[in-house]
């Protein structure tokens, strides 16, 4: 039966981005359509509670997982996390394709050792088989390690929301799923492009190319809106609280074009150079053929125009619902101008749809 096709393989996860400014939660399911959102809050987090991806309060963040929890749909029960940053190791390794998971685990571990700078005991490891080369019989192996005590934080914050802990990702790649709902966003489906999706947030810039579908690169900087908000602070004297609510509200004196803004989008269009230069050194592709932009200060005006006239190719502020994401009339008027804030927690909540094999 066709229905049968589209039952998710395991029961349907929360993604959870446990972000510096806030944590954003999307509940999603699947259908003959594409994707349904059932579920979608975000709740802010005292300054300083999470720094460089570090939960260093972890009431805090587990006071604004109770509330998470309290918005989803009663029937959530199981929620999905990432790590990013400095703690975070991922690496593709070459495997004999005839191998069982078992056996591939087996093996993954005494490559494991010789190339994580951590002792075993420290990290938690996973690996994803993605792609098959049948000639050589060989197996391309996406291997991740992170830090435990990093990858523990993320457990104990979903449980403190009542959410049982069924996969921490790598925050990265959870944003390269995201394609999965905003590639109809692009002319022909973004078939045979290499598309950046950049999701731009208060401190930490990431940045993940996808060809085919597949993510083939991720790169992270710490740059975000908060550069914007401590250049208005120095530049206007604000309190940073008053900085950053004349931001998002747009109350700013015109001056601030040229003294606030421009700087920040050169600083930007910067970061983004260097890291199509790294990915273009590191890959057989030249050049980006499209960016979708995402994450909260996607919103910094013009952005998007500035970027796509610099780099000279289309770019988009990411929305899904232009591609395969449903929601209720309510749902899309409520959040669809902020829903390009979401694109990690999409990711997260799609990996309910995805075989996994532990
Ligand atoms: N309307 C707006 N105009 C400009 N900036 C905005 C707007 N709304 C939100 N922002 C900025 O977006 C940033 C928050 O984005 P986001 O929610 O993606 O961050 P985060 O995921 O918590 O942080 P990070 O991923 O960097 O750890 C803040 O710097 C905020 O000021
Ligand atoms: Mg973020």
């Amino acid at each position: 039966m066709l229905a049968d096709w589209f039952k998710p393989r395991t029961p349907a996860m929360v993604g959870v981005d446990i972000g510096t400014q806030e944590v954003k939660a999307v509940l999603l399911s699947e259908n003959a359509e594409g994707y349904q959102l059932e579920g979608i809050t975000r709740v802010a987090l005292p300054k300083g509670a999470v720094v460089d991806r570090e939960i260093r309060d972890p009431n805090a963040v587990a006071t604004a997982m109770r509330q998470v929890k309290a918005q989803m749909p009663k029937s959530a029960k199981f929620g999905a996390a990432s790590v990013s940053g400095s703690t975070v190791m991922t690496k593709v390794i070459f495997m004999d394709a005839s191998l069982s998971d078992e056996e591939l685990e087996a093996q993954i571990e005494i490559e494991a050792d010789n190339l994580i700078p951590y002792p075993l005991d420290d990290v938690n490891i996973d690996f994803e088989s993605l792609r098959k080369d049948e000639a050589n019989n060989r197996v391309e192996v996406l291997l991740a390690a992170c830090r435990s005590d990093n990858v523990d934080a993320r457990v104990d914050a979903l449980e403190a929301g009542g959410l049982e802990s069924r996969v921490i990702d790598v925050e990265g790649y959870a944003l390269g799923r995201s394609f999965k709902l905003l590639a109809e966003q692009l002319p022909g489906a973004g078939v045979g492009q290499v598309v950046g999706v950049v999701d731009l947030g208060a401190s930490i810039t990431t940045f993940a190319v996808i060809v085919d579908g597949e993510t083939v690169f991720i790169r992270e900087q710490a740059f975000g809106g908060e550069q914007f908000t401590q250049s208005i602070v120095s530049y206007y004297g604000m309190s940073y609280e008053e900085a950053e609510r004349a931001k998002v509200s747009g109350e700013l004196p015109r001056n601030y074009i040229f003294e606030v803004l421009a700087p920040f989008q050169t600083q930007f269009l910067q970061q983004i150079r260097r890291t199509i230069q790294i990915f273009a050194n590191s890959s057989k592709y030249e050049n980006l053929d499209s960016i979708i932009l995402c994450g909260g200060s996607a919103q910094i005006e013009g952005l998007d125009n500035m970027l796509s006239e610099e780099l000279g190719i289309p770019v988009h502020i990411a929305n899904p619902f232009a591609g395969r994401l449903r929601a209720s009339e309510v749902m899309q008027q409520r959040y669809g101008s902020e829903i390009s804030r979401y694109m990690v927690a999409c990711g997260l909540a799609l990996r309910s749809f995805e075989p996994w094999h532990i």
